[in-house]
């Protein structure tokens, strides 16, 4: 609630000052409130580390992050969104589709989307969010299959689903390029991605590695040709992550 009106009221600087305090936090404050807050399992560090961190260091980091952690970032309102942009693609077409989540955490969107009748996979590359989300849909009586691994690598063969939806994850990569020709790869006929719309910042509540500050940043990473590309204000819903991001919609 506190963070939600400080927030907002964040939101109604002008983009300069902003930026100004920014700064001033990154130099002086961020590190040392940051390591205060979230103890020794967080590593504050991790954008000057992660290029030479090696995968088992990377499940491991993953890991403890789902051991201190519960919410997904994508919400219902989002849900229901994807949801509907895949549904779009299926009016001419009787078979049961296939849907890869890249990313997928605590399941929320997995769930939903094998509710509504989905073939739902999941990749993470933490196991511990896999057993949680696994957990979480057998509570509900969902079908998904589960698989560990990377975006970067995805365990899945050449054009083998329908759909990748890949929410809250892209950011997270350790190589951008890799990762996206891996969700082409995969994907037999629609991407549909959700990143932050975020400045770089050297110190912050989460393990960020790419950053897109505008739209033009997603749409170059892709280099498709046909896409449609949404921005999204999550101020004042009720979504862990509250921000402004970016929908991308891939068509292959
Ligand atoms: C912020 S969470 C987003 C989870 C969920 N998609 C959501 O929207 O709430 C980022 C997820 O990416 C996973 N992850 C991090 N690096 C990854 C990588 N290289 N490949 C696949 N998953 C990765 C993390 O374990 C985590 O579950």
């Amino acid at each position: 609630m506190a963070n939600g009106l400080y927030l907002k009221l964040k939101a109604l600087l002008p983009d300069g000052l902003r930026d100004a305090l920014s700064t001033v936090n990154q130099h002086f404050f961020a590190r040392t409130t940051l390591q205060r807050k979230h103890g020794d399992w967080f590593e504050v560090d991790w954008r000057k580390k992660f290029q030479a961190m090696p995968p088992e260091e990377w499940i491991r980091a993953y890991d403890e992050v789902w051991k201190h952690h519960t919410n997904n970032c994508v919400d219902e309102t989002d849900a229901d969104m994807i949801i509907s942009v895949l549904e779009r693609s299926l009016q001419t077409e009787n078979s049961s589709a296939t849907v890869l989540e890249v990313g997928c955490g605590f399941g929320s969107l997995a769930i939903a989307m094998a509710r509504a009748g989905f073939q739902t996979t999941c990749v993470d590359v933490s196991n511990e969010a896999l057993r949680r989300a696994e957990a979480r849909a057998n509570n509900e009586s969902v079908t998904i299959t589960w698989k560990q691994g990377f975006a970067e690598a995805l365990p899945m063969a050449d054009k083998s689903v329908d759909f990748i939806t890949c929410c809250h994850t892209l950011e997270h990569v350790k190589d951008l390029a890799a990762a996206t020709a891996e969700l082409k790869r995969v994907a037999r006929k629609k991407l549909v991605v959700l990143v932050p719309r975020q400045k770089y910042r050297l110190y912050a509540d989460n393990y960020h590695t790419q950053f897109f500050s505008h739209p033009d940043d997603l749409i170059r990473a892709f280099g498709l040709e046909r896409y449609e590309c949404t921005e999204i204000n999550y101020l004042g819903r009720e979504s862990e992550f509250q921000g402004e991001a970016l929908l991308y919609v891939g068509y292959l």
